[in-house]
């Protein structure tokens, strides 16, 4: 049988398309790395010719490393051992098990709302519910802001409705677009807590006091600050006393819980109301229970492991703290993240590329369009499981490699 190609003209625009991402230095290479359970941060890169190299994750997400916490990984194992594979269905059809129900009840706890409903991670669940939520509130208007999660910007974008962006993080031009509306409209801010590529947090009581001027429903991502922060981990929101404040709660199972997911949590009649109209919700698999039911366990620990919290804010400070001293333009806006700016795509790959092969730190160049052109940087994200030694390592091969690249030692930006 021979395999079909596609007539030349398809395969021109795509050599064109990679063409483009390759001369703007922004053609996106995945590390190919293994995790070693019980050794995180260590893992193992194979390189393109099949040899190994151990390294050290500076840039994941699991920023607590829950992601190989024995109270998960025993919830996980089992799951596994009780009932298999996969949930075999989605959650209308035969998909809906005890562990997701445990996890859904664990999440409304945390954010004391009547309900959560879980989805296969945070993008769908913030796509999934705002790209619904015209259908529930007829002439619905969203007000984003203009940072928000690709995510949010995909659900805004295609759901028909009516949007507003609002410059990032300013509640004067929110206050005036909110101001230039009907009255009588049905309204919605969508917006984050923690912006994951500077590490700023929303204006969030002032956002919500808009919302009660103008009556308006409120919508928090809390995807970088769920587990972290917060009396049991609930997030920003929980931490300034404003989850109330709050109409629907947008948290990913993924990062500081370490394992896979996302949801809302919100009232009883929204998550009823969501998952009767959502697709994105409706039309696919639930997750595997043993997912369902580490998440659940992570979710739980937190709530009341403050330790590991405080231990996660003091190694971030040590890494700002040590990184300013060497005069390097960190952004600082005091959360966890730590964004160091290069301001170049070839130099901002050329430090990660000889990070990862001289130094054994794996740290991925964040470039265009994750962030806008000409603000290319590395962020490195410190967790509990970050040793003193491991961060000397990083301290000095950012040092060297600063002064290889012949960049500025300039002020802190943040
Ligand atoms: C702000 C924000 N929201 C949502 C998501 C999606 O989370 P998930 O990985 O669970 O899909 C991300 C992922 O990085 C994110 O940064």
């Amino acid at each position: 049988m021979t395999e079909k190609t596609a007539p030349s003209g398809y395969d021109f625009a795509l050599d064109r398309a990679l063409k483009a991402l390759h001369d703007e230095g922004r053609y996106r290479t995945f590390i190919d790395i293994e995790r070693r359970r019980g050794q995180f941060p260590h893992a193992v890169w194979t390189r393109a010719d099949g040899s190994e190299q151990d390294i050290t994750v500076w840039c994941g997400n699991d920023y607590l490393g829950m992601g190989q916490h024995p109270v998960v990984l025993s919830a996980m194992h089992d799951a596994l051992r009780a009932t298999g594979a996969g949930s075999g269905g989605t959650r209308n059809i035969s998909g809906t098990t005890v562990y997701h129900k445990q996890l859904e009840a664990e999440l409304s706890d945390l954010h004391g709302k009547e309900a959560a409903l879980v989805f296969t991670s945070a993008y769908i669940a913030n796509d999934a519910t705002l790209s619904t939520l015209p259908r529930l509130f007829p002439g619905l208007i969203i007000y984003s802001d203009a940072l928000n999660h690709a995510s949010m910007i995909e659900g805004v974008r295609r759901n028909g409705g009516q949007k507003r962006i609002f410059r990032h993080n300013d509640v004067s031009h929110l206050r005036e677009l909110l101001a230039a509306d009907d009255p009588a409209a049905p309204k919605l801010i969508a917006f984050e807590s923690i912006y994951s590529m500077d590490g700023d947090f929303g204006p969030i009581a002032e956002i919500c006091d808009l919302a009660d001027e103008f009556g308006a429903l409120t919508y928090i991502d809390e995807v970088h600050a769920v587990g972290m922060y917060g009396r049991r981990g609930a997030g920003v929101c929980e931490r300034d006393g404003l989850m109330h404040r709050i109409d629907i709660i947008n948290g990913t199972l993924a990062k500081a819980y370490g394992v896979m997911g996302g949801y809302i949590a919100a009232s009883a009649k929204m998550c009823d109301a969501v998952r009767s109209y959502a697709p994105g919700f409706i039309f696919t698999t639930s997750l595997p229970p043993a997912i369902a039911a580490g998440a659940a366990a992570s979710v739980a620990h937190l709530k009341t492991d403050q330790a590991l919290r405080d231990l996660h804010q003091e190694r971030a400070a040590v890494l700002k703290l040590r990184l300013r001293g060497l005069g390097l333009p960190i952004i600082d806006h005091g959360s966890h993240i730590v964004p160091v700016h290069v301001g170049d795509p070839i130099k901002c790959k050329m430090i990660s590329d000889r990070l990862l092969s001289d130094h054994g730190v794996y740290c991925q160049p964040i470039n265009f369009p994750t962030v806008p052109r000409g603000t290319e940087r590395l962020r490195f994200t410190p967790s509990p499981v970050h040793t003193p030694p491991m961060m000397d390592a990083l301290v000095r091969a950012m040092d060297d490699l600063w002064s290889h690249c012949a960049l500025n030692r300039a002020q802190a930006a943040g």
